[in-house]
């Protein structure tokens, strides 16, 4: 029986190894100049916001852990930040339509709005990701605020 035991664990430590060698490929293009930081006047305490609780999985640029990068963690951020992307990445933010980026600000005003995004489970790992009422306030008055000057081309 213990024999039996060992084996297990020592099975369970070669595959916890063996997985190691699939990882998928890291989020950390270098920055385009569509950035949304690069393209508008975002202020500063609104960016800071974003950095923080968004643009890990809504970007080109996903700040690691260290932990990230050991399998099966891995695995399940990185299908965290490709279908973040999917929806969003204000990584391209100059090259999207007008009506997309009102669509994707309000999106985001939403979300917010309903405490779906950030996501928990990204939450529970990253504390600055958590606001404030007032700061979910003010990210949610700038989604709003800035997709009506995009809407009124001001
Ligand atoms: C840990 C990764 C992660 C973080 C951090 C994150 N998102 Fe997301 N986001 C996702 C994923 C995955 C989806 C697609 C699945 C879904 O909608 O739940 C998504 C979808 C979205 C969508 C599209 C929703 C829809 O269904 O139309 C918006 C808008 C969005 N996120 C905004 C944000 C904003 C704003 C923040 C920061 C406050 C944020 N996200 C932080 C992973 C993330």
């Amino acid at each position: 029986m213990r024999t039996a035991f060992r084996l297990l664990i020592l099975l369970f430590i070669v595959g916890l190894v063996i997985i190691q060698f699939f990882q998928p490929e890291k989020n950390i293009a270098t920055e385009s100049p569509n950035h949304l930081f690069n393209q508008e006047q975002v202020p500063e305490d609104v960016s800071a916001m974003l950095k923080s609780a968004c643009l890990d999985c809504h970007s080109n640029q996903t700040n690691y852990q260290w932990y990230h990068q050991v399998a099966p963690v891995s695995w399940f951020i990185n299908n965290h930040i490709v279908e973040g992307k999917e929806e969003l990445n204000l990584s391209n933010w100059g090259q999207m339509e007008i009506l997309d980026k009102i669509a994707a600000l309000e999106d985001m005003g939403k979300e917010i709005r309903n405490g779906k995004m950030p996501i928990t489970s990204y939450k529970l790992m990253h504390p600055k990701a958590i606001f404030s009422e007032q700061e979910s306030q003010r990210l949610i008055e700038w989604t709003s605020s800035f997709s009506e000057q995009l809407l009124t081309g001001e």
